[in-house]
């Protein structure tokens, strides 16, 4: 996709008695990095603005320059840590939204709009002191805790970290999938997390529509009782457990409920309590 590469200003134009009008994008930073995972889900990594400071878990608007010359923005979790030099985004493929039938044609050296102003409720932050952490994800709900995992205050305030991550099929899952992986394998990430932290990692994946080691929505698992078998774990404890949630709008409302049957609270950056909800970027 050039449309955006095209927008920069050309500044030798300036020498031009009438200088050349090109809409300046704002707050640009540029594509460094682009990975597709099926037709349906993408990653890329774009410049790190040297100002922004934010708090693994928490999200930015990005987006492009619409047809009419303004921007057109949506809230995206960032992927990557706190700690990293770039910015990592996962993203579902609309084939007819807005924006994302345009950004999953980006490319490195494409540029993107990110407004440098970060947000968001999945911090550690809005949680009371535990010893487990879930994190409940559909689809690209993921992202936010693409980030946590590799956010060393993870490990230094859990003894167990729950990952389950619901998707239709097997393909849907492998961003995930991959990253936990690379965390166990990479030289970097084990000297930066210690080893005996990875370990606290449980990984537990679901697919609804692709047959799988493990079948069904996390929800039914939640509530016959299935994921506490198989993880051979006390159900979920509110003197213990916190929770945080990011998925589709129905995702996040029945997984509510769930916490809330277990006695669990919800918490905010400036009330902390036992979970935490944000709705997935959608469309
Ligand atoms: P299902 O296939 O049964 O709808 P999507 O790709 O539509 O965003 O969905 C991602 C995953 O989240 C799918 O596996 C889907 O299961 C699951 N899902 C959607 N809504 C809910 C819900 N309310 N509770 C639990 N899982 C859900």
């Amino acid at each position: 996709m050039k449309t955006m590469t095209e927008m920069t200003p050309v500044t030798q134009a300036a020498t031009d008695a009438t200088p050349v009008k090109m809409p300046a994008l704002p707050d640009a930073q540029t594509v460094t990095g682009v990975k597709h995972w099926t037709d349906r889900l993408f990653s890329f990594r774009v410049t790190r603005p040297q100002t922004l400071r934010f708090r693994s878990g928490e999200f930015v608007m990005i987006g492009l320059l619409g047809d009419n010359g303004k921007p057109l923005l949506r809230a995206y979790s960032i992927a990557s840590p706190a700690w990293d030099d770039e910015l990592e985004f996962y993203s579902i493929k609309v084939q007819d939204g807005p924006l994302t039938s345009k950004l999953q044609h980006i490319e490195p050296g494409d540029q993107i709009i990110l407004r440098p102003k970060p947000v968001g409720t999945l911090v550690h932050d809005a949680l009371l002191p535990g010893h487990r952490i879930w994190f409940f994800a559909t689809g690209t709900g993921f992202a936010p805790f693409a980030s946590l995992l590799r956010e060393p205050q993870t490990y230094e305030d859990y003894d167990e970290i729950i990952i389950t991550h619901t998707c239709r099929d097997v393909a849907e899952l492998e961003y995930g999938r991959q990253l936990i992986e690379s965390l166990k394998s990479d030289e970097m990430m084990i000297e930066l997390l210690g080893r005996e932290n990875l370990d606290k990692i449980r990984y537990y994946p679901t697919t609804t529509r692709e047959q799988s080691p493990r079948m069904g929505r996390i929800t039914n698992l939640l509530k016959d009782g299935t994921v506490f078998a198989d993880l051979g774990i006390d159900p979920i404890n509110p003197a213990t457990d916190r929770a945080m949630v990011c998925g589709s709008l129905g995702f996040n409302v029945d997984l509510k409920e769930i916490l809330e049957g277990f006695g669990l609270r919800e918490g905010a950056n400036s009330d902390p309590k036992e979970y935490v909800v944000e709705k997935a970027f959608v469309g």
